[in-house]
């Protein structure tokens, strides 16, 4: 079957009330501590895309075993390090570096040697962020250059660290809290601020593990080696697919949209600040607690005039899945906007600071770059009719949706390869965007 798409003709004026696939990282981690909880936990909404699916299929090569009925997933654990490792394990993260980085974390007492392996985008990521810190634990790794295919052997004399995370980075967080959870004594983590699903969802299942926020910062403190029960959990929808179908809507004529229960934790909705920093006007509605995070109804429309923005860097890391779309609306908006300190993006899927310039260009649109800050000069009047064929950017999911959007806002003859990106984090994208009355062959 042809793995592209087709798009020649801009979405017409919508109306629409949707609800995006559940959250990825939320996903991730439910599957994660379900297997290490004692019991059998429940997971309703769990998202189904390959990331979450090699989750499952890690913690079931480790001997967790799980079933599905109706919208729950039902895993069985056996406590915390409770995992049957069989000689020569081979456990393959594909695509997800989420994955990768936190299983690490849960391998730490492993009396045999596991290897970890990934797709190709996975093997050209690098590690030495999370090897770093498991070394200081105790735990040893066979690797070339920090990048997979990695072994890990683990150690029954594990020893609490302290540790300063400076790149705000939540897969290393978590991937050091996943190791505190099986080190006696207490673990503390100095963490430049990012993502805390973590943090929030083990606080949930009353796990001594205490916060205290900074400015930017925040300080962690886990006390190692407590049983926690199973759990309950209900994954809410993902900001970051969300974050297509609000530029599909800003960009578009005439058009409203609202997605119902989005997970809008603070530490994940840096898109939204920035976008109404712009003049767009999106509002939470229905806000509720769940299970310790927060959610709501997204509401928003159109706009024509949006101006540019000089981004704050300090949201950064609350959007930092968001930046390809955001350079979208840049690309829309009056004057030069303004992005710094962006090194990060490159070390995603795909380098996607360097493929976000490269779009940008491809475009018609003007873009200077130094080091890792660009500045976008946005062309309010911008339409596309020239034909544009997307290829060779590593099958990257989220330039794929950057790329539809594009199309179906700003016109032009689109060939897009690598259909099947999607299936890394939203697998209904497409046919969301067809349930709207995009044309999409
Ligand atoms: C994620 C954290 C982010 C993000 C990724 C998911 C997570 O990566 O880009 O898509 O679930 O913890 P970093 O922690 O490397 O910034």
């Amino acid at each position: 079957m042809a793995n592209h798409i087709s798009i020649r003709h801009k979405i017409n004026s919508f109306d629409k009330k949707i609800k995006v696939s559940a959250d990825k990282s939320i996903s991730i981690r439910s599957v994660l501590l379900a297997s290490q909880a004692v019991g059998t936990s429940k997971i309703s909404n769990l998202l189904e895309s390959e990331d979450v699916l090699n989750s499952l299929k890690v913690i079931k090569k480790l001997g967790v075993d799980y079933t599905k009925r109706k919208n729950t997933y039902y895993i069985k654990g056996f406590g915390l390090n409770s995992f049957k490792i069989k000689k020569k394990t081979i456990l393959n993260a594909g695509n997800s570096g989420t994955l990768a980085r936190l299983i690490l974390g849960l391998l730490v007492k492993s009396k045999s040697q596991v290897k970890l392996i990934g797709d190709k985008s996975l093997s050209k990521r690098d590690f030495s962020r999370v090897i770093k810190p498991l070394k200081l634990f105790g735990v040893n790794f066979k690797s070339k250059k920090s990048m997979l295919p990695i072994k890990i052997i683990g150690t029954d004399f594990l020893r609490p660290i302290k540790y300063i995370e400076n790149i705000g980075s939540a897969q290393v967080k978590t991937c050091i809290i996943f190791s505190a959870l099986n080190t006696p004594g207490i673990t503390e983590i100095i963490s430049k601020s990012s993502r805390n699903h973590t943090e929030l969802m083990l606080k949930y299942l009353n796990y001594p593990i205490k916060v205290i926020k900074k400015s930017g910062y925040e300080k962690i403190i886990v006390k190692g080696l407590n049983q926690f029960k199973s759990f309950e959990y209900e994954v809410p929808g993902d900001i970051s697919s969300a974050s297509f179908f609000i530029v599909l809507t800003l960009l578009s004529h005439n058009s409203k949209m609202i997605i119902e229960k989005v997970n809008i934790n603070q530490s994940r909705i840096g898109i939204i600040a920035i976008l109404n920093k712009m003049g767009a006007n999106i509002k939470l509605k229905n806000k509720k607690i769940y299970n310790g995070e927060e959610i709501s109804d997204i509401y928003i429309e159109s706009k024509k005039k949006l101006n540019a923005i000089k981004c704050p860097s300090n949201l950064n890391s609350s959007a930092i899945d968001e930046f390809l779309i955001i350079f979208l609306v840049a690309a829309k908006a009056k004057g030069v906007s303004k992005f710094r300190d962006l090194g990060e993006m490159n070390k995603k899927e795909s380098k996607r600071l360097d493929l976000g310039v490269k779009f940008l260009k491809l475009i018609g649109i003007k873009v200077k770059r130094f080091k890792n800050n660009i500045n976008i000069y946005g062309k309010p009047d911008l339409v596309l009719n020239k034909s544009f064929e997307m290829k060779n950017f590593l099958k990257d999911h989220r330039i794929f949706f950057l790329c539809c959007i594009t199309a179906l806002t700003l016109g032009g003859k689109w060939k897009i390869n690598d259909k099947d990106s999607i299936n890394t984090s939203f697998p209904e994208f497409l046919k969301l965007l067809r349930k709207i009355g995009a044309k999409i062959n």
